[in-house]
């Protein structure tokens, strides 16, 4: 199996049956050796290694598994790197992609226009904001028909659960300073954003769409 997914790396291993192994891969040097620090148990049938998804340096029809997740958003060419993910797994191989599909997000404010000027900003900030409902249409183009789309909506009302990931405040400002919003716009919307927090009104939610492609035989 090729995984792509940090979290996920020793479940996988675990579940592989006997004389089976899970590569677990990524662009980043960094990140792969914080993997390998990360994995405690060292009888597991894991490796880790650098690579680009784009350009994968395995042979046609390697992997009978490919999972990756949270990395199609960060590409520069997604239609490549599933192309290649397709081209490594065997025939009849199950690929699975997991994705936050960013433009689904809601954030409730007393403030709906400036929180949807805001999300916009910082979706056009990433690579592919998007990618997650694009999948389908892509592994059509490739030839895969054998195809699973399961929709999952993350809730979050605690807003310590994504403050580190999500820095909604900071991102306000960086939208004041680009004039996506006015000054104006962003005191109201950022003080009523800290008592939504303060008074455990706090709502956000984004969909994520897991895509289940079986390779061709
Ligand atoms: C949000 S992190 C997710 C990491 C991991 N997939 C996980 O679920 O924990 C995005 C990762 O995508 C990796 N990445 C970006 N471009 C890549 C590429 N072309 N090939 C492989 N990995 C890439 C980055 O190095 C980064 O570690």
């Amino acid at each position: 199996m090729l995984a792509l997914a940090r979290a996920k790396m020793c479940a996988f291993a675990r579940l592989v049956g006997p004389g089976g192994h899970v590569t677990g891969l990524d662009f980043s040097q960094r990140m792969v050796e914080v993997a390998r620090r990360r994995t405690p148990d060292f009888s597991l049938p894991l490796r880790f290694m650098q690579g680009d998804l784009h350009e994968l340096s395995f042979a046609d029809n390697t992997f009978d598994r490919c999972y990756a997740e949270k990395t199609f958003q960060h590409l520069s060419n997604p239609r490549r790197a599933l192309a290649e993910l397709i081209r490594v797994m065997k025939p009849g191989g199950l690929l699975v992609i997991a994705e936050a599909d960013h433009e689904t997000q809601v954030l409730d404010s007393p403030y709906p226009d400036v929180t949807r000027r805001f999300l916009r900003f910082r979706n056009a900030g990433m690579k592919q904001p998007d990618i997650a409902h694009r999948l389908y249409a892509l592994c059509k183009d490739l030839g895969v028909t054998d195809i699973h789309i399961e929709p999952l909506t993350c809730v979050t009302t605690d807003y310590k659960n994504i403050e580190a990931r999500a820095h909604f405040v900071e991102g306000m400002e960086l939208a004041c300073q680009h004039a996506v919003v006015t000054p104006e716009e962003a005191e109201l919307w950022i003080t009523a954003f800290n008592e939504a927090v303060r008074s455990e009104r706090f709502f956000h939610a984004v969909t994520w769409f897991l895509t289940r492609i079986r390779k061709p035989l």
